[in-house]
């Protein structure tokens, strides 16, 4: 109420000033037009009195002034003659009793000069014109014309009045306006505010209110979101704790995760590095948009980032990402951790990244039966782009003893050896989110001697499964000078040891995109079928995933049980990947083709077997897929784990969706209540379908149930605690002899 009627007090103050300044503006413009009025009237009249008094007066007459006034005298205008002494020879009667007042008037029309003004004659204003008369060159008197001024004063009075009214509805105006104007953009968001914040404190979780003007409200809004995040993340891990302390399990959440970084690191950042960054900008006509990439590698280590903070420096490779910057806290508006952008020209990015690392090391390692490239130029990009990360990252490290750095994937092989050799005192781990091939396979790579010992420079190598760290191990002791400690897994050179452990990576135990995507029946309703059950499939568009071979398998489904058409419909959510690489464009076209012919053989009126989106999906639209779907296909050829298969099943917490998955995914070792196929096997694939789509609920039920409890007990968290407590297991100070 105060700020309402201070801001309406101010608004009255400058209303007043200016009307009544304006006023007085308009009053002497008026006055003076007023005034010029009379004064050529009066001059006229003076002029017409002049000649026949200035011929009485000059003559001495002693009558005719009787008729001179009668000619000249009206109502509104007096007229006086006199000698030239000042005497009073005639005066029309009205006036003749206050003539006192314009005698220095006409003393100086005596002296030859016409005088005019302003007076008070009998009260009331009046302009006096006085012209001196003259007879033969002599002056003989002086004729006095009086006008009645008093409508100057009435035409005054009538301004301010109508001043005053203007000023009565102005305010009144003013007032109403301002009060329907405080109460909608501020009183009332700031109520909604106030009471979104009450229902946030008592738990409940509630959509922050619309923000009524984002220029007025858009920060405190931005801060009181990002307090309730913060609040309710917290609420969420204490509940958790709660829950598990009461159920005596030992499960790990985020906020176990961060309490252990901070007893065992003393909070010392963490810093990360991967080639792909956990959010990208892209520009959108004039707006700039986060983008979420699809990656495994994001899904599982943003939750990690969120709960330890620190540093992940990665390639800055959306297309308004320079403008955005190359050192931004994340998530935008609530920043947890710092996100370092490495910027690479187009030669390196083509070199480093779609040369070597996905047409060498991806298809070298996925055994799909894909013949991987190499270029000593590729290579040669490869080495320079590590160095430049491995650059990036001591100056980040710069002012942090002993820093813990997890190193990302086959970008980055070289990487490890790098900074150990700069940062004796750094603990480095190296994670391969791929799968590693056996040492036949890998023999073919003519730089297979850098990348083993690039890699032996972490104090740490993880692998997906047992089997990746066997394949390695081998690789290592068939292929460089060095022994390899079988018994605890490691490999010594000099006087540095790299352990080498298989680390499965998860998911967060909660899928984390907000719930409010549409029901079944909306998701149903969209595809336009009165299906029964509804498949899902979450790719990047890649050869390793197996499309073709997922949607030939679904046409056999079909072929074999006719029963089920119009019954069942698969989704696939692909986001295209790659695609400068001419194989990844021919797998596009592919995988299109396939589904083409697929739907061509089986669609009938209002049902097609495939629906294929083809375009990156962010999060929070793959969700309600995920939730909805009564089985989820993930049949990669060869792939290190697969997260999809994970994100299916955490989603399906409540849920009894069946899992079909890859036997040659990492995550059939985890999953081991999915049906696991051989991709490669049409009918066998097929045949799980079926499998899905009967199986009894309780069934369903029993094994979504065990897949759940073995992916939240088995958590990235677990992952990330893992991990670290292996780091800083590892003795210090380990010096690397250069190679
Ligand atoms: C795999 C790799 C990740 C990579 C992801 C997406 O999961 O292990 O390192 O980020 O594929 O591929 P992209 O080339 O788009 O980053």
């Amino acid at each position: 109420m105060r700020f309402l009627l201070r801001l309406l007090g101010a608004m009255w103050i400058a209303t007043l000033a200016v009307t009544i300044g304006f006023a007085w503006l308009e009053l002497q413009e008026e006055r003076r037009e007023l005034v010029a009025d009379l004064e050529r009237r009066a001059a006229l009249a003076a002029d017409a009195v002049r000649e026949p008094a200035e011929r009485l007066v000059g003559r001495g007459a002693r009558t005719g002034y009787e008729r001179l006034l009668a000619r000249f005298a009206r109502a509104d205008r007096a007229i006086a003659i006199y000698d030239d002494l000042g005497g009073l020879l005639a005066a029309s009667a009205d006036v003749r009793a206050d003539l006192g007042v314009i005698s220095p008037l006409v003393s100086e029309a005596l002296r030859g000069t016409a005088a005019r003004t302003m007076r008070v004659v009998l009260g009331r204003a009046t302009w006096v014109h006085v012209v001196p008369l003259v007879w033969e060159d002599r002056s003989v008197g002086a004729a006095a014309v009086l006008l009645d001024a008093r409508h100057l004063e009435t035409r005054e009075w009538s301004l301010w009045r109508r001043t005053a009214v203007r000023l009565g509805v102005l305010g009144l105006l003013l007032t109403g306006i301002t009060f329907l104007v405080v109460r909608w953009s501020v009183t009332q968001p700031i109520a909604r505010m106030a009471a979104w914040t009450r229902q946030i404190k008592t738990g409940k979780e509630v959509a922050p209110p619309p923000t009524a003007d984002a220029s007025l409200f858009g920060p405190l809004a931005q801060e009181v979101d990002s307090l309730a995040r913060s609040l309710a993340r917290a609420r969420i891990a204490a509940e958790h704790e709660a829950r598990l302390r009461l159920a005596g399990e030992s499960v790990w959440t985020e906020e176990r995760l961060k309490q252990f970084v901070r007893v065992r690191f003393d909070d010392r950042p963490i810093f990360v590095v991967s080639n792909r960054e956990p959010v990208s900008h892209m520009r959108e006509g004039r707006a700039v948009r986060s983008v979420r990439p699809a990656s495994g590698l994001v899904t599982a280590l943003e939750p990690v980032m969120l709960a330890c903070g620190g540093v992940w420096v990665a390639h800055g490779s959306g297309g308004a990402d320079r403008d955005v910057g190359a050192r931004i806290g994340l998530p935008e508006g609530d920043p947890q951790y710092t996100l370092r952008r490495v910027w690479l020209d187009a030669a390196e990015e083509s070199g480093y990244y779609y040369g070597f690392a996905n047409e060498g090391l991806w298809p070298l390692c996925h055994i799909v039966h894909e013949r991987p490239q190499f270029r000593a130029e590729d290579w040669g990009h490869y080495c320079a782009v590590n160095e430049k990360f491995a650059r990036t990252l001591l100056e980040e490290m710069e002012s942090t003893p002993a820093p813990i750095l997890l190193v990302q994937d086959y970008h980055f092989a070289l990487l490890p050896q790098m900074v150990k050799r700069a940062r004796p005192d750094a603990r480095v781990a190296l994670f391969w989110h791929i799968p590693w091939p056996n040492f036949e396979a890998f023999r073919i790579c003519p730089w297979q001697h850098e990348i083993l010992l690039g890699m032996l420079g972490a104090d740490l190598v993880g692998f997906q499964t047992q089997f990746h760290c066997n394949n390695f191990l081998e690789t290592v002791e068939r292929t460089i000078e060095g022994r390899v400690d079988w018994d605890r897994f490691a490999v010594v050179r000099g006087d540095h040891t790299a352990h080498v452990l298989p680390l499965p990576i998860s998911v967060a135990p909660e899928f984390d995109a907000p719930g409010n995507g549409p029901d079944r029946t909306r998701l149903l309703a969209d595809l336009g079928a009165e299906v029964e059950f509804l498949g899902i499939g979450v790719d990047r568009v890649d050869y390793t995933k197996g499309l073709p071979e997922r949607f030939r398998a679904i046409r056999r489904f079909f072929e074999r049980w006719p029963e089920y058409r119009r019954r069942v419909v698969f989704v696939q959510l692909a986001s295209p990947s790659r695609s400068r690489i001419p194989r990844y464009q021919a797998l596009l076209h592919e995988t299109e083709e396939t589904v083409r012919q697929v739907n061509e053989a089986l669609a009938e009126r209002g049902w097609k077997p495939v629906v294929y989106h083809q375009r990156h999906h962010e999060h929070a639209e793959i969700q309600p897929w995920y939730l909805h779907a009564d089985f989820c296909m993930v049949t990669s050829l060869h792939d290190g784990m697969n997260l999809v298969a994970k994100e299916f099943v955490v989603t399906q917490q409540q849920g009894d969706g069946v899992l079909i998955l890859s036997r040659f995914a990492g995550a059939a070792n985890d999953l081991r209540d999915a049906l696991l196929v051989n991709p490669y096997d049409i009918d066998d694939v097929a045949g799980a379908v079926h499998r899905a789509v009967t199986m009894e609920r309780d069934e369903r039920r029993r094994r979504m149930r065990r897949m759940v409890s073995q992916v939240q007990e088995h958590s990235v968290y677990r992952w990330a605690a893992m991990l670290l407590a292996e780091l800083d297991r590892m003795p210090l100070g380990v010096s690397l002899a250069r190679e």
